[in-house]
C-alpha cells in the first residue's frame, strides 16, 4: 500500500511541470536535457532525480554515462545502532552526491519539496510534513478535496541490506490521514513494510511487496492488522523485521507478531517464489495517505485534519534510533566514487543532548539476535 497511492499522487502533480518517464509512464525514457528519471517518474537533473532510486534504464546517457548515482552507489551492509547523535551522519538529498562515505542516511521530501526532517532538541529525528503554504489559502473545509496535499518525508540508509534484521524505535504522529512507514526497499521494488495509519493508533500493518506488487499471501487491500495493547503515538515502540533468505518475521518490542515463509510465496510446484530477495535500503517515511486515492485515504483514516492543527508545525514522528544488523554483505552496485559536478555535502547539525529513553533496553534486545546465518 505504501508507495502505490503515493506514486499516483506525485506523478500527477509532477507530470504537468516536467516530462515524465519510467515504469509509471509506459517505460518512456528521458531526453538529454533532463536525463535522470526519478523513482517517481519525472525527468530532471537535480539530486532528487539523479540520486535516490533514479531509474537508470529510463534515463538518458550523458557523455556515454547514465547520470544516476543514488541507486548505483552505496555502502555494503553495515551493522550498527544509529541513535541520531553526532556519530550518525544524516544529509539532505539535495546535498548528497552519491558518495556513501559521507552519509549514513539521506533525507528526501518524497518527490515534492514540502516535507522536512531534522534533528530534535531531545534527540531523535523529527520527520514532519506540512501543507504547502501556497495552497493553504485555497482551503475550503466544505470541500476536503481542495485541501492541500503534503506528500511526505523519508529517511533512507546509504547501505544496502540483503537479509538481516532492521529495527527502529519511534513514536507515530497519530493523526488521521498520515501513514508512518518503516520499510526495506530495493531498486527492483521488493519491499518489506511496517506501516501505521492514523486511523487507529493501536493497530499496525505488516506487509511486503515483490517487484512492486503487493504480496499475494497477505490479504490485499486492508492487509494484515495487528492489534497492540497501547497506542503507537503515545509511547515509543520498537519495530523490527528479521529477514532471512527463508523467512520474514515482523517483531514488536521483541515479540514476533507475524511471519512469512519463502515457501508460502511459491507456486504449488515450489517454483516462481515471490519473496523479497534483492539488496534493499532501510527507510523511514511519513506521508499523506489522505491525499491518495479513495482506497488509500480510507485505509489512512481520511483526510489529514489540516484545519485542526497549526499549519506551521505539521505532524511529527519521532525516531529515537534505527538498528541495522547484517547477514553477510549486500555489496553496493558500483564503486562509491563521487560523480563529477556535485559539490561537497553539508552535514546537518548534530544533536547535542540525546535523550536515552529506552535505548538501553533496546540496545540489549536488538543486539542479542541469533547469529548471522552466514557466520
Ligand atoms: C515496461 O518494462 C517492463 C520490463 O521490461 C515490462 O514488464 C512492462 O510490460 C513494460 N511496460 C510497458 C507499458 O511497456
Ligand atoms: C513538531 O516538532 C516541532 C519541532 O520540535 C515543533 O515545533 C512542533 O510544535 C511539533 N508539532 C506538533 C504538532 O507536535
Amino acid at each position: 500500500m505504501i508507495i502505490a497511492g503515493l506514486l499516483l499522487a506525485s506523478t500527477a502533480l509532477i507530470a504537468s511541470a516536467q516530462s515524465s518517464c519510467g515504469y509509471q509512464n509506459a517505460n518512456s525514457t528521458c531526453g538529454p536535457s533532463a536525463p535522470c528519471c526519478s523513482e517517481f517518474g519525472s525527468c530532471g537533473t537535480s539530486p532528487l532525480h539523479c540520486g535516490g532510486f533514479c531509474q537508470s534504464q529510463f534515463s538518458a546517457k550523458v557523455g556515454g554515462n547514465i547520470p544516476c548515482y543514488g541507486s548505483k552507489f552505496g555502502k555494503k551492509c553495515t551493522s550498527g545502532l544509529y541513535n541520531f547523535d553526532s556519530k550518525t551522519w544524516v544529509i539532505n538529498a539535495d546535498a548528497y552526491n552519491g558518495d556513501s562515505a559521507t552519509a549514513d542516511f539521506v533525507i528526501d521530501p518524497l518527490g515534492l519539496d514540502n516535507g522536512n526532517a531534522r534533528f530534535g532538541a531531545n534527540g531523535g529525528i523529527l520527520a514532519s510534513i506540512t501543507a504547502q503554504p501556497q495552497n493553504w489559502v485555497l482551503q475550503d473545509s466544505s470541500n476536503p478535496d481542495s485541501w492541500p496535499a503534503a506528500l511526505g518525508v523519508r529517511i533512507s540508509s546509504t547501505s544496502w541490506m540483503l537479509y538481516g534484521r532492521f529495527g527502529a524505535r519511534f513514536k507515530t504522529p497519530g493523526a488521521g490521514g498520515i501513514i508512518t512507514a518503516f520499510i526495506s526497499f530495493s531498486e527492483e521494488r521488493d519491499e518489506i513494510d511496517w506501516e501505521m495509519t492514523g486511523r487507529d493508533s493501536k493497530v499496525v500493518d505488516p506487509n511486503y511487496f515483490y517487484r512492486g506488487v503487493s504480496g499475494g499471501v497477505f490479504a490485499q487491500g486492508d492487509g494484515v492488522k495487528i492489534a497492540l495493547p497501547f497506542e503507537t503515538n503515545s509511547q515509543f515502540t520498537n519495530f523490527d523485521v528479521d529477514w532471512t533468505k527463508d523467512s520474514i518475521s515482523w517483531i514488536v518490542n521483541g515479540e514476533t507478531k507475524q511471519q512469512l515463509l519463502r515457501t508460502d510465496t511459491c507456486d504449488s510446484a515450489g517454483q516462481n517464489c515471490k519473496f523479497p530477495s534483492t539488496p534493499s535500503k532501510i527507510q523511514f517515511a511519513l506521508w499523506d495517505g489522505g491525499a491518495g486515492a479513495p482506497g488509500t485515504r480510507s485505509w489512512a483514516g481520511g483526510y489529514i485534519p489540516w484545519s485542526k492543527t497549526s499549519f506551521s508545525t505539521g505532524f511529527n514522528a519521532t525516531i529515537k534510533s534505527i538498528s541495522i544488523q547484517c547477514d553477510g554483505d549486500a555489496a553496493p552496485k558500483g564503486p562509491p566514487t563521487r560523480p563529477a559536478g556535485y559539490g561537497a555535502p553539508s552535514l546537518m547539525e548534530p544533536v547535542i543532548n540525546v535523550a536515552v529513553e529506552g535505548l538501553t533496553g533496546y540496545d540489549a534486545k536488538a543486539m542479542t539476535r541469533k547469529k548471522s546465518i552466514y557466520a
